[in-house]
């Protein structure tokens, strides 16, 4: 008889495809925290606009052209990464596995992809730098209504040696969450979302007057941010020496904006239906946010990517960069660390394929790829 840790192996390699992952996460996790993961807002129409539009798009690949060396190599703020991946902030990951956050800031590391870090983390900002100290770190903000509070995260970041700021603009309140509703469940009620919070000294000082119990109410209170504006961000940028990213960017005019106010770059991103529901999907957004913006601004986009194919087509559409989500959040639940690597290394892989049987040796190569439109089956 094999031995279970073995059975478990051989289980975990038959995860090749995000429905594989997605299926195994399903088993292993309690229903409420995988609907928390899996689910989109409201009927989860632009949950489903989101991996529909990457087939609207069909590859036009060229050949003959000798692929047999090629470098996708990106530059961002300094720091260059191999590929044009980077793994989402994902809030709440002690509800996937207990190691959450570092295993996933481990695994972005050790397959040389950038991380971004949640302000909802179940590990402090702190612990999930050190735990991924040969990768690149970017944190991800969400405001806080007491401005000297969202400040003090933002320094921390900077201290702890975080490569930039993304600004979530698309979450200043929470979306129609029907899952959760229904599973009447809150990974943020039940403390998995609190660890930047109760670890930071403003914060501390602010509870300190308040009733312990109440460290949850307070940081609900904080992250429900509907007043958050355009003012908020040029202050934000006059306090930080970080570049600032803006992510759930989906309007021309906001682009051009976050151009004109001096940001660093935008993230082209619906939060994976999680928000808004019945808004279009990002990639359907990125072709006409790309020709608003300079050339070498960074536009980067999440909200669908599943395989190596959609990284091709989103860079094809003008992305510089790709953000994953659900699929690495799966990888986590399954096998922690060694799940989320496999993840990103099968996506590397087929992204690999995808790149050079589309005729592209690199980024440049990549992004004027043809795209034909309409070939909807
Ligand atoms: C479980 C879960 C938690 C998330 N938490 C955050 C978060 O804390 N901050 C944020 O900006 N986005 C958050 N997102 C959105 C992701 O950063 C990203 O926009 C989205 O997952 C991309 O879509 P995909 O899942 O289809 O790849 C979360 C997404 C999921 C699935």
């Amino acid at each position: 008889m094999k031995d279970a840790f073995l059975v478990s192996m051989e289980a975990q390699k038959a995860h090749y495809s995000y429905e594989d992952w997605e299926q195994a996460a399903k088993a292993v996790l309690a229903p409420d925290a995988f609907g928390y993961i899996q689910s989109g807002a409201g009927a989860e129409e632009t949950l489903s606009k989101n991996e529909l539009s990457f087939r609207r798009y069909s590859i036009v690949p060229r050949y003959l052209r000798n692929v047999s060396e090629f470098d996708y190599s990106i530059e961002l703020f300094g720091d260059t990464l191999p590929y044009p991946v980077l793994l989402a902030p994902v809030g709440m990951q002690g509800i996937a596995h207990p190691e959450g956050d570092l295993a996933s800031a481990r695994a972005a590391g050790k397959t040389q992809v950038g991380y971004v870090a949640s302000t909802v983390s179940s590990f402090s900002l702190e612990d999930i730098a050190r735990s991924n100290s040969i990768g690149v770190n970017w944190f991800q903000l969400y405001w806080s209504n007491d401005r000297n509070l969202t400040l003090s995260m933002v320094k921390r970041a900077e201290r702890a040696g975080y490569k930039a700021i993304v600004v979530t603009v698309d979450t200043v309140t929470l979306g129609w969450r029907e899952t959760d509703l229904k599973n009447k469940y809150s990974p943020l009620r039940l403390g998995y979302g609190k660890a930047n919070y109760v670890q930071d000294s403003y914060f501390q000082r602010m509870i300190n007057v308040m009733d312990f119990e109440q460290v949850d109410i307070e940081i609900a209170k904080q992250i429900n941010h509907p007043s958050l504006s355009w003012e908020d961000l040029v202050w934000l940028k006059e306090h930080t020496s970080l570049p600032i990213v803006l992510k759930g960017i989906l309007h021309e005019d906001d682009a051009k904006l976050a151009v004109e106010k001096g940001f660093d770059g935008i993230i082209v991103s619906n939060h994976g239906g999680r928000q808004l529901d019945g808004c279009g999907s990002a990639l359907s957004a990125l072709p006409g946010i790309v020709k608003v913006v300079p050339a070498n601004f960074p536009v980067l986009l999440d909200s669908g990517i599943r395989r190596g194919a959609d990284i091709v087509k989103a860079v094809a559409l003008g992305a510089d960069a790709v953000l994953v989500g659900r699929p690495y959040v799966y990888g986590l639940a399954v096998a922690g660390e060694k799940g989320v690597k496999d993840v990103i290394e099968t996506l590397l892989q087929e992204f690999k394929v995808s790149a050079t049987l589309a005729g592209a040796r690199n980024m440049e190569e990549l992004k004027s790829i043809r795209l034909m439109l309409g070939d909807f089956v």
